[in-house]
């Protein structure tokens, strides 16, 4: 077998939770509850495939806009999810970072979050970024607000500003660029997510409900990725010559 082109870093809208309860008549929380299972395979998979950077959507800004009863619960979800996974990402040696304006997320969420990212901080493996409480815009907004700071208090010269300084602002200051976007459920938009940073990502849209995608769906993705030609602005001759 030939080896895959693997990409440096895929990143997931894990899409289709609430429609996979509802096919199975149950609650939409169940529906998370199973999604978290499908997190620790992806994880799994990426480990084997050997991807090295792995961001995962979980909650967007404009998911605060839910029923408060699923918010709570997704928000309960996500501690369990996080005490359970602390000792695992430890000894498989993988770092967690968070993506988003954490200081909104509840104070139990926060404090985990930081012991987590603590914790695994020395890891490189596998990069898990989560990004919770995220959207692009507020990113964006949020960067502006500190290259605005730092230039007034003369950390930052605007002269100096271009795109390379500019992302060093940004949540995923840590990771590259996503090669792959992946997103399940069918849906094709990207829902505020990395807006600045899939400039050139690969997308793959798959049918499959998040809590269905598994190590074979995965491997799909990746194998499509594999095949995509990534030209960035130049002609497909140049690549080849
Ligand atoms: C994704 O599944 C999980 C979150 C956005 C938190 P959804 O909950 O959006 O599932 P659908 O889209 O309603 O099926
Ligand atoms: C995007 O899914 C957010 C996450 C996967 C966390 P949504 O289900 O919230 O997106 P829309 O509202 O369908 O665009
Ligand atoms: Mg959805």
């Amino acid at each position: 077998m030939t080896a895959l082109k693997i990409p440096q870093h895929v990143a997931i809208i894990m899409d289709g939770n609430g429609r996979w309860a509802e096919q199975h008549g149950l609650p939409r929380i169940e529906g998370h509850r199973k999604g978290t299972q499908a997190v620790e395979h992806i994880l799994k998979a990426a480990e084997d495939f050997g991807v090295k950077n792995i961001t995962l959507f979980a909650f967007s800004v404009e998911n605060w806009n839910r029923p408060k009863l699923e918010v709570a619960a997704l928000m309960q979800l996500l501690d369990s999810f996080l005490k359970e996974q602390e000792e695992q990402l430890v000894k498989r040696g993988m770092r967690l970072r968070v993506l988003g304006r954490t200081s909104e997320l509840p104070t139990s969420t926060q404090k985990l979050l930081r012991k987590t990212e603590q914790a695994t901080q020395a890891f490189d493996k596998l990069t898990v970024g989560l990004a919770l409480n995220y959207g692009s815009r507020t990113e964006v907004v949020d960067a502006v607000k500190a290259i605005t700071r730092d230039t007034q208090e003369g950390r930052l010269d605007l002269n100096e500003l271009d795109y390379d300084v500019f992302r060093q602002y940004l949540y995923t200051k840590e990771m590259p660029d996503p090669d792959l976007i992946i997103r399940t459920s069918g849906e094709c938009r990207l829902s505020n997510f990395l807006l600045l940073q899939s400039a050139y990502s690969e997308i793959y849209l798959s049918d499959v409900l998040w809590p269905d995608f598994d190590q074979a769906e995965f491997g799909a993705a990746l194998k499509a990725y594999a095949s995509r030609e990534r030209r960035f602005g130049k002609t497909a001759q140049q690549l080849t010559s």
